[in-house]
């Protein structure tokens, strides 16, 4: 007999209007009846949906891991499951839609199959919106915030069958959650999350996704002042995890073998400003520059914990980890410290993803970004002189409140003097509860769209010749993946020449390179024959 898991409610640990109860789809098995499992029970296959960026990714290894200590399996997709996922992302009503567009689907493969659970968790689980949750997801079961992620076993009434470790609380329960305010907002903050983490990593719970790059989360939350952006709402206040407990992950994944970890956080460069400070970090604080009061002396610093990280070494002396990477970074925090560390640490890769968003100062002032576009210009010469050849990606959003065409080119002049390498950009898409929310949305859909049609073609240009330069270089590719066989096309803007192989440089560039599939793992010398404006192709040197 395949086991039922009960019927969910909205956690009660949440706060705004009390939730209507749930549909009930299934008798219920009582949570306690289930621990007690017996032994020809079936656990659930599950499916996990994730959507958003890679912290959600990072995030789903860790509830995919829980499930799977718990003795369920992996279903071959969401038609075979018992148990679905949904990982949000609520950046774009765009992503919140992708799901909101699956009820439909939900709703008869629960018919087909009465024992199917659907849980929402991610940033579309928001503390403050509980009743407007019900109504915009009928066949969601269960909501979990992020912050409620490590209690979905438990929550599931899995929890006796496996170790989740350190809730912190009772699960759903009062206490098990605390509350901050974010502008005139309510966020659930992420005090549980580091001991959550550190318990999944110490019981090897995490079901990382792949064996040759891992993400590694350093700091949840953000503190910043973005009047656009849902996620301070969905992921509460900016929280560190303890510097030690980065460093046993590292190291924990340096024994493993693998060969590239990026660390993770909305906001990467303000690290360690909420740790205690420590007799070790003396002479850290002196030198940073937050854009704000903040007493930083003696707390550990994202510079401080490069170095440490990359000074995890092999018995010959090389970097353990050889490639380290981290996402993202807000000019803001982007101190001198964290500039030195990422020129002299041999592993921390000379790519930088530094989102700039508008190119016009009365655009920037309006999304509270605390920063002006020379000041932007001088950051990217500071980076250049300290790290040539530094790749640059950045993030732009088109068509903010009150942008006019003025303004929106001064984000494309800006565009062409820095000459990033890529560009991602998207049009401003409102997200209720946020300050901007309450500005006028004066583009309409149409001009944001020309407008983001204009600033691709620039960047499709600006990246096409970019890449042009490196013709001719050998550059080191940590081989990630083997395409499918085709016999034509294009893969990122080059005509796929029947070369099978994928991974990236170190400065972060997709190449295709010709090989055996035994070299997935392994970075090799490859010399680039051919480019374009998303990717280079090359053959390996022997
Ligand atoms: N923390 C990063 C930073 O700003 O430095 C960005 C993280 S956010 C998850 C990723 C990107 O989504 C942002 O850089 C921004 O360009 C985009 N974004 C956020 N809110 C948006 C909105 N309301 N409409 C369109 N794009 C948005
Ligand atoms: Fe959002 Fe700004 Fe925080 Fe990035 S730094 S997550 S854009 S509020
Ligand atoms: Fe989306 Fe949340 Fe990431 S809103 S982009 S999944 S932090």
């Amino acid at each position: 007999m395949r086991q039922l898991l009960p019927v969910l409610d909205v956690s009660p640990g949440t706060v705004g209007a009390p939730a209507a109860p749930a549909p009930r789809v299934a008798p219920a098995l009582d949570v306690g009846v289930v621990e007690f499992a017996t032994e020809d029970t079936v656990l659930p296959r599950f499916h996990v949906w994730t959507l958003g960026c890679q912290m959600n990714r990072s995030d789903s290894e860790e509830m995919a891991g829980a499930l799977l200590s718990s003795g369920c399996s992996e279903a071959a997709g969401m038609d075979d499951a018992d148990l679905i996922v949904i990982n949000s992302c609520a950046i774009r009503e765009t992503a919140e839609q992708k799901i909101i567009g699956r009820m439909g689907v939900f709703g008869r493969l629960k018919a087909a199959n009465p024992a199917l659970r659907v849980v929402l968790t991610g940033c579309s689980v928001r503390a403050d919106e509980n009743v407007d949750l019900r109504r915009r997801y009928p066949q969601i079961d269960l909501f979990l915030r992020p912050d409620e992620e490590p209690e979905l076993t438990a929550r599931l009434g899995l929890a006796g069958l496996t170790t989740p470790g350190g809730l912190g609380g009772t699960p759903g329960g009062p206490g098990s959650a605390r509350f901050a305010r974010v502008g005139r907002g309510t966020a659930a903050t992420a005090d549980r999350l580091p001991g959550t983490r550190a318990a999944a990593v110490a019981t090897g719970s995490v079901a990382r996704g792949s064996d040759i790059s891992a993400w590694l989360p350093i700091i949840y939350g953000c503190d910043k002042t973005c009047t656009y952006c849902i996620v301070p709402f969905s992921r509460g206040p900016e929280r560190s995890r303890p510097f030690d407990q980065i460093l046993d992950e590292a190291r924990s994944l340096a024994d493993a073998g693998y060969q590239e970890v990026t660390l993770l956080g909305q906001n990467v460069n303000s690290y360690g400003h909420d740790l205690p400070p420590e007799e070790r970090f003396k002479g850290v604080g002196e030198q940073r520059r937050l854009g704000r009061d903040l007493d930083l002396r003696g707390r550990p610093d994202m510079a401080a914990l490069l170095r440490a990280i990359d000074g995890l070494r092999t018995a010959d002396g090389l970097p353990a980890i050889p490639r380290l990477r981290f996402v993202t970074s807000h000019p803001w925090d982007l101190t001198d410290r964290l500039i030195a560390a990422i020129a002299e640490c041999p592993s921390v890769c000379e790519h930088l993803h530094l989102p700039v968003q508008s190119g016009d100062d009365g655009v920037l002032r309006r999304m509270g970004r605390q920063y002006t576009a020379e000041a932007y210009l001088s950051l990217v010469e500071r980076l250049r002189s300290a790290i040539p050849g530094i790749s640059l990606s950045t993030d732009v959003i088109c068509g903010f409140s009150g942008e006019s065409e003025r303004a929106f080119e001064n984000t494309l002049a800006l565009l062409q003097r820095v000459g990033f390498d890529q560009v991602f950009a998207a049009a401003f898409s409102v997200r209720p509860g946020t300050p901007a929310a309450r500005l006028v949305d004066d583009v309409t859909p149409a001009e944001k769209r020309a407008r983001l049609n204009r600033l691709l073609d620039l960047q499709e240009r600006i990246s096409r010749d970019r890449n042009a330069a490196w013709l001719g270089r050998t550059t080191e590719v940590l081989v990630d993946g083997v395409r499918p066989e085709r016999a034509h096309g294009h893969d990122g803007g080059i005509e796929n020449a029947g070369e099978r192989l994928t991974g990236r440089n170190r400065e972060h560039r997709l190449v295709h390179l010709a090989g055996l599939p035994e070299l997935v793992g392994r970075r090799v010398p490859v010399i680039i024959e051919r480019t374009g404006p998303y990717a280079l192709a090359g053959r390996l040197l022997a």
